[in-house]
């Protein structure tokens, strides 16, 4: 079959993988290739067992896949075959050297953007959907327009605003896409481009363009601000468990001004994810790296109150089981970073296991889709921690239970049925508040939820 159009995405994680996936099943008359340097990564996501769990993914995956979605390791062969090159590598923080734990690591970017430049040919735009500090389109251009081979490059930005667990959804029907590019009659032809891809399914007025620089920036504003709100409400938890009132009614209140809004205001054992703090941080650096000191401690305090809210959670935890967890055992309800993603990056999960394992807790960890995750992120730590899927099996014999995570199995579950093998007293710790706490005590529990009293019996 011969395609209108030919257009590839350079890396196959949680964002190239599920978007690439939409724009093929909604432009069946386009050539998508997705590639990647991770091959076994570039397997799966030609097997069954696709490298990343998201609710609805599998089923587009099948129906367009080897129609007009590839999956490939043969990046030249691909930048060479497209006109439009989506790039979409991970952008994770800095780890050491200049910025180390604040700005971007930018080496998967710029390898890259190496890469198009010495394997292009003719004309290309090339869209930056990573997200990237402002003025990174700079730094590409420089680098893209240092070949020889003659090519002409356009460079285009689309941030992407998906959320894991509900990515397919929101690809589907985004609140807004966003294409910035340079103000040239080259930058607007190649920006129209793009906006000609979405039009496939996307309202009109929800595509919106912008100048690269707002473009970059406004998804690092985007995402601080959604953190925002979590560090927001999770700092009046501690006033409402010590006062009495109750976090839920307050946010419910707060919402309900539609100045305000009632979404992102759930109070929680802390944000996690690969983005917020990353992003948030590297905000911060720039201010800072432009001398923007005040504007840089108010972000960063975003990610203070979230490490607070982690650190707050495990002491809470230690503070009711008598000041020693020495040989008890905690069972973990879930370690993703949120429901209905496989996804750790970042889950508060990780930092609460650690903490809990320097208490010398026993841990077990119950996730239904990312136990496998979960044994990776703790490989290497010294002390006893346990995976058992069940959740059942994996609370037999326990002292207390941490929910982690939200996943509607937890809400369902026979809480009599787990308080009858678990160890007295039974202590929950309900880190996302999705569990009936009067229920709970009547059985017996000694019930901890996050900004709401606790049930106690004593
Ligand atoms: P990811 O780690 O899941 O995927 C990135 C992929 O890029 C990896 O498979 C990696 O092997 C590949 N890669 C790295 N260098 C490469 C190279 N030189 N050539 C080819 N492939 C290469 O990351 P992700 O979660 O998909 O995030 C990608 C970007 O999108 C980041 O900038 C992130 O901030 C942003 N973003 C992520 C989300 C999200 O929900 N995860 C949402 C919006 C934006
Ligand atoms: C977030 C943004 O929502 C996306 O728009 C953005 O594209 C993405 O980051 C990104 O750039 O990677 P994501 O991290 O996948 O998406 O998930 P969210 O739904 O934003 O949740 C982030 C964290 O905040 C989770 O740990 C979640 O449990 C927590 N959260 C969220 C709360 O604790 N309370 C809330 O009210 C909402």
């Amino acid at each position: 079959m011969r395609f209108e159009k030919v257009i590839c995405c350079i890396g196959a994680g949680y964002v190239g993988g599920p978007t690439m996936a939409v724009i093929a099943l909604k432009c069946p008359e386009y050539k998508i290739i997705v590639v990647d340097i991770d091959k076994q990564k570039i397997e799966r996501w030609n097997s069954n067992e696709l490298p990343i769990y998201e609710p609805g993914l599998y089923e587009i995956i099948n129906a367009v896949r080897g129609k007009n979605l590839f999956f490939d390791t043969d990046i030249p062969k691909a930048i060479k075959e497209s006109e439009i090159i989506f790039v979409s590598v991970n952008t994770p923080t800095k780890t050491h050297g200049e910025g180390a734990g604040m700005a971007a690591d930018l080496r998967y970017w710029e390898s890259t953007a190496r890469t198009i430049r010495d394997h292009a040919n003719g004309q290309k735009i090339v869209v930056e959907k990573s997200t990237l500090p402002v003025k990174t389109a700079d730094a590409m251009a420089k680098i893209l327009n240092c070949g020889t081979n003659g090519c002409d490059f356009q460079i285009v930005s689309n941030p992407e605003f998906l959320a894991e667990g509900s990515a397919i959804k929101d690809l589907l029907e985004p609140d807004r896409v966003l294409i910035g590019s340079q103000e040239t009659k080259g930058g607007i032809k190649a920006r129209d481009a793009i906006v000609e891809i979405y039009l496939h399914w996307v309202p009109k007025e929800r595509i919106i363009t912008s100048n690269i620089w707002s473009s970059e920036l406004s998804k690092l504003v985007s995402n601080a601000l959604l953190a925002q709100r979590v560090s927001s409400i999770n700092s009046i938890t501690p006033l409402c468990e010590i006062t009495g009132a109750d976090i839920r009614e307050v946010s419910k209140a707060a919402g309900m001004d539609s100045r305000i809004g009632s979404k992102f205001l759930n109070a929680s054992v802390g944000f996690g994810g690969s983005c917020f703090k990353k992003d948030i941080l590297n905000l911060v650096y720039i201010l800072r790296s432009y001398g923007l000191e005040e504007p840089a401690q108010y972000w960063e305090w975003v990610v203070k109150i979230n490490e607070y809210q982690k650190d707050r959670f495990v002491k809470n935890i230690i503070k009711a089981m008598f000041n020693t967890l020495a040989g008890k055992k905690i069972c973990l309800f879930g370690f993703a970073f949120k429901a209905n993603t496989s996804d750790t990056r970042e889950s508060a999960a990780i930092s609460v296991v650690k903490k809990l394992i320097e208490e010398d807790a026993v841990i077990i960890i119950s996730d239904p889709k990312a136990i496998d995750n979960a044994k990776n992120d703790l490989k290497g730590i010294e002390g006893k921690i346990y995976f058992v899927e069940d959740p059942y099996e994996a609370s037999n014999g326990c002292d207390a239970i941490a929910v982690m995570t939200e996943w509607d199995v937890y809400k369902g579950l026979d809480y009599e049925k787990i308080y009858k093998q678990m160890n007295k007293p039974a202590f929950i710790f309900d880190g996302r508040n999705i569990l009936d706490h009067q229920k709970l005590y009547e059985i017996g529990f000694q019930v901890y939820p996050i900004g709401i009293r606790s049930l106690v019996h004593w």
